[in-house]
């Protein structure tokens, strides 16, 4: 049987997306109407980056699924040592339902699922971060109703998770989506051929600039995140210069739709790629957004689990 992974956004189909949304939303509204993981059965939850949302969310989620997690730090395992992440994955497939997993490469989880025989997800990488997505689009669909023909505007590190993963969950969803970048901070070529491939059977647009002020014009979202990812702090890039022009203010903010919506994954460096005003502010919609992780992950385990039936 071929096991469903969620390593990257478009391992969802349009269709398959839109059910997990759906379920997210059923699940935030009846939060103990599922209990999947009655028994309990596992779900193998491993950090090798620090987290507050990711962790917490996975936990309780699973919990509340009826489960039990393992929340192990990768450190603390034989991750980084001689096994082969092949033979992890075979492994905790005899303990777990799933495995969720932060980690560095998006190559370390391919690994991990080519040994697997049950569910991989993907809780950040460097490349992506799906299931943050998820959550960001959930907390779109509440506040504008639809997703079809939304326009979103991410504005920082155009090559980090963030990007990509709005890049390629967005279009998906239908939304069309403008990422606005320094030079030399645009997304990878193989993610943007990814998006285009998607966006042409949702009719979604991509649009990728380095004007800061022109991306966020008549905008319905807009969305930062930190300009240095976690492992890119001794990069020797310079990630504060560049960026500047790319800060969300209320001056950049005024451009978009009155109605527009400012998300933000978090953790957030106020006073950088976003200001205080903005982030406290009646547009900004960041803490239904990190709760959506929540609803959003349980929707997402519980349908993975349903396709292994
Ligand atoms: N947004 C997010 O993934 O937060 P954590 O790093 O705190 O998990
Ligand atoms: N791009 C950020 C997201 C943190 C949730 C990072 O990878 O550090």
């Amino acid at each position: 049987m071929t096991v469903k992974h969620f390593l990257r956004d478009d391992d969802l189909t349009p269709e398959q997306q839109a059910e997990v949304l759906a379920l997210a939303a059923e699940l935030k509204a009846a939060p103990f109407s599922r209990r999947p993981l009655e028994g309990p059965r596992g779900v193998g939850v491993i950090f090798e980056k620090n987290s507050t949302r990711t962790r917490f969310s996975f936990e309780m989620g699973i919990a509340q699924l009826g489960g039990h997690a393992v929340v192990v730090d990768g450190r603390s395992t034989q991750l980084g040592r001689e096994e082969t992440l092949q033979d992890t994955g075979r492994v905790l497939s005899r303990y777990v339902d799933a495995v969720v997993w932060r980690t560095f490469g998006q190559d370390r989880l391919e690994e991990m699922a080519s040994g697997a025989t049950v569910p991989i997800v993907n809780a950040l990488s460097d490349e992506f971060h799906p299931c943050q997505v998820l959550a960001d689009l959930q907390t779109l669909a509440e506040r504008k109703g639809t997703l079809r023909g939304l326009k979103l505007t991410y504005l920082g590190d155009g090559a980090n998770n963030m990007s990509h993963s709005l890049l390629l969950g967005g279009v998906t969803a239908g939304v069309d989506v403008t990422i606005a970048s320094p030079e030399g901070f645009l997304p990878l070529p193989h993610v943007l051929e990814a998006a285009r491939l998607r966006a042409k059977d949702t009719g979604a647009t991509i649009t990728v600039t380095t004007d800061p002020d022109a991306a966020v014009d008549g905008v319905d979202a807009i969305v930062t995140d930190t300009w240095t990812s976690m492992g890119q702090e001794n990069d020797g890039l310079d990630r504060v210069g560049p960026f500047r022009p790319f800060q969300v203010n209320a001056t950049l903010l005024a451009r978009a739709d009155p109605q527009a919506v400012v998300l933000h994954c978090l953790p957030a460096h106020r006073g950088e790629e976003i200001t205080d005003d903005v982030i406290d502010g009646p547009q900004s919609v960041v803490w239904d957004e990190a709760e959506n992780r929540l609803h959003a992950q349980k929707a997402l385990l519980v349908w993975l689990l349903e396709q292994q039936q």
